[in-house]
């Protein structure tokens, strides 16, 4: 194989009360990304386009992934990429995560398959490093996977892949401000009193029983965070109006993405799912920020050849 081109999906990392440690895939919203191999043994990003982000592959999620994979091969072959990025950086919808966990895959192909799926989410982790500062694996996990994904692990890694329930899907409205993860971490609690802490390893608990019963009332009322929402949502307008028009309206529950801004909410089929949407939609018009609007079936593939 000389060259490959793959989607990577955006992806919901923590889903409430999963924070580092859960994470789903979209199926229908990520990026685009074309790698060929060159014979001059040199890594290059020839074209990024629908983001502005570093060409330097010491600075960029998807250059420095494929140069670890490439030195640690010992291949006889560089490669130059082309990303095409679908959504914006800072969504919360695991942006970096797509560029990273996208590379790791598109390598591995063009090494012949040489690393597990496990040392693929390792080396789309040195990505999040490059771009948010720490190796966080439930965006990288959930886009390289596909479906929902617990990270039970971080060392040693262990990724879990959840079921997911058939009729499971989400909407997502993403206000065009940018938050960084860097901003979005240094405000959570260093310290969190037991009590919460149990309400949350609880609903965390909740929440993947509910996947795997296909108990849509359980994955509702488990969609509860009680440690970082309560200050992540302060960065996202209309926050509070949004969660609630999503079950005013049918869907199951609402949360942040990642670490926002975008705001998720997952409803039981497809329609619902519109409604939510409308709903969403409501909140946010003539309020005079720009926000884009999507909803997708969990995304059960992950990365994939296109
Ligand atoms: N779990 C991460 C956070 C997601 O909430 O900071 C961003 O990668």
């Amino acid at each position: 194989m000389k060259d490959i081109k793959i989607f990577a999906p955006a992806t919901v990392a923590n889903v409430s009360c999963g924070f580092d440690a859960m994470g789903f895939a979209l199926d229908n919203l990520g990026d685009t990304m074309i790698f060929r191999k060159n014979k001059d043994r040199s890594i290059r990003i020839n074209k990024i386009e629908g983001a502005k982000l570093p060409f330097d592959i010491y600075k960029n999620a998807s250059g420095y992934v494929a140069k670890k994979m490439l030195v640690d091969a010992e291949a006889n072959f560089g490669i130059d990429i082309e990303i095409y990025k679908k959504y914006k950086p800072g969504s919360g919808l695991g942006s970096s995560a797509a560029s990273s966990s996208g590379t790791a895959f598109a390598i591995n192909e063009l090494l012949d398959r040489k690393y597990t799926q496990l040392e693929l989410v390792k080396y789309a982790m040195l990505g999040e490093e490059v771009a948010c500062g720490s190796q966080i694996a439930d965006n990288v996990a959930a886009a390289l996977y596909g479906g929902f994904i617990l990270v039970r692990s971080y060392s040693p890694l262990d990724i879990i892949s959840i079921p997911t329930p058939a009729e499971l899907y989400v909407t997502v409205i993403h206000p065009q401000i940018m938050v960084k993860t860097l901003d979005g971490r240094n405000v959570l609690p260093k310290k969190v009193k037991l009590k919460k802490a149990i309400k949350q390893w609880a609903n965390l608990g909740g929440l993947v029983s509910g996947l795997c019963l296909n108990d849509y009332d359980l994955i509702a009322r488990s969609i509860e965070d009680v440690i970082a929402e309560p200050v992540r949502k302060l960065f996202i307008p209309h926050f509070d109006l949004v969660k609630e028009s999503v079950t005013d309206c049918g869907g199951l529950a609402a949360g942040i993405s990642g670490s926002g801004p975008s705001i998720f909410a997952l409803s039981k089929g497809q329609e619902q799912a519109q409604k939510v949407k409308e709903a969403m939609n409501k909140v946010y018009q003539d309020k005079g920020i720009e926000y884009n609007l999507y909803v997708s079936k969990i995304g059960m593939e992950g990365v994939r050849t296109l």
